[in-house]
């Protein structure tokens, strides 16, 4: 009797000193497990006189039913407790502002090269992306501008070494496709050129995008009308093209092409220098000798090219008045373009 007063009493302390759940576990397999001091004691009834077990037994498990109810209520209790400290430690303020994601926005290049790409991808043009670094042979002599030839002063060249160059004109591109494939040939190529000058309108890198087409019976009629098409879409309705005699070696006839100032529909304004036409690429018939040079017969075929410059594009487009926030990669000023 005395032992079971004692153990009562050791249940009590021991309980009132536990502060986690867990702990309380470990202490009620100590003395309610199954080799617990309460089983224990149980195992010592078979000591006793026969007599007096039934009352033991008795007061044995009423201390047992005692001690499970104590551990219960005070396991709930840590419990409550617990799961409030956790609350606590994962409470997250709703009303504070959030942090946002910073969301990147395309290049005007980028944007003008995609909305490209979707005119002429309609008109059945593929995508073809030349090297950047190149061979003289494809970005010059294959394009009937000779070692010897004065128009190769029209583009101040990064000679690297051997016959290698960084690209000044997307034009090489099309000297590799009509190599590779016969006519007809429907192209469209973007990408980056390089060249030695670099003042306010000019930088050393800057992004040009190419076409070529070449079928049995291309004429000049079918450049302006694919030009037209392109002012329609890129500028907006009622834009329309005019072409100026000009001149390129890898094209004959060669032309420059104007569109009609879409600021002031052609009154004159400051965009247009009050001419009312705005010039936005070359192009021309391409050079029967660019033709033959790449095995296609120019009797059988003939073709038209283009190229544009992104840049001047966007510029145009968006009113960028300065080229080099195009390459300043200020996040303030490239912000505002959403594609
Ligand atoms: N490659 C020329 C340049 O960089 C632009 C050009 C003019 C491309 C006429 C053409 C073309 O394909 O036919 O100035």
């Amino acid at each position: 009797m005395q032992d079971l007063d004692e153990l009562r009493k050791k249940i009590d302390k021991a309980v009132a000193e536990i502060k986690s759940s867990k702990n309380l576990h470990e202490m009620r397999m100590k003395f309610l497990g199954k080799s617990g001091e309460i089983s224990a004691l149980m195992k010592q009834m078979k000591d006793l006189p026969p007599e007096e077990r039934p009352k033991t037994g008795k007061l044995i498990n009423a201390i047992r039913e005692w001690a499970e109810k104590r551990f219960d209520s005070y396991e709930k209790e840590l419990k409550a407790i617990e799961l409030n400290q956790k609350y606590e430690q994962e409470k997250i303020d709703v009303t504070l502002p959030g942090i946002r994601n910073k969301k990147g926005s395309y290049h005007p290049d980028t944007l003008v090269i995609n909305e490209l790409v979707n005119i002429f991808a309609g008109m059945g043009f593929e995508i073809f992306e030349g090297p950047e670094i190149e061979n003289d042979y494809y970005n010059f002599t294959a394009l009937n501008t000779p070692k010897d030839h004065p128009a190769r002063d029209m583009q101040d060249t990064f000679y690297l070494s051997g016959d290698l160059l960084l690209r000044t004109q997307t034009s090489a591109g099309q000297i590799r496709v009509m190599e590779n494939k016969k006519p007809p040939i429907k192209i469209l190529s973007p990408g980056k050129v390089y060249r030695s000058d670099d003042d306010a309108t000019h930088s050393p890198m800057f992004s040009q995008m190419e076409g070529l087409v070449v079928d049995k019976g291309i004429t000049l009629c079918d450049l302006k009308g694919m030009l037209d098409e392109f002012a329609r879409k890129i500028f907006g309705e009622g834009v329309k093209t005019r072409l100026r005699p000009s001149y390129f070696p890898f094209t004959e006839p060669s032309v420059e092409v104007d569109v009609s100032c879409f600021e002031c529909g052609g009154k004159g304004c400051r965009l247009c220098k009050g001419t009312g036409w705005i010039e936005v690429l070359g192009a021309g018939m391409v050079n029967r000798r660019v033709l033959e040079g790449c095995g296609i017969d120019a009797d059988e075929y003939t073709g038209f090219a283009f190229g544009m410059g992104i840049e001047r594009i966007a510029m145009l487009k968006y009113g960028i008045n300065n080229m080099k926030l195009l390459f300043d990669g200020d996040v303030k000023f490239l912000k505002q373009f959403k594609g």
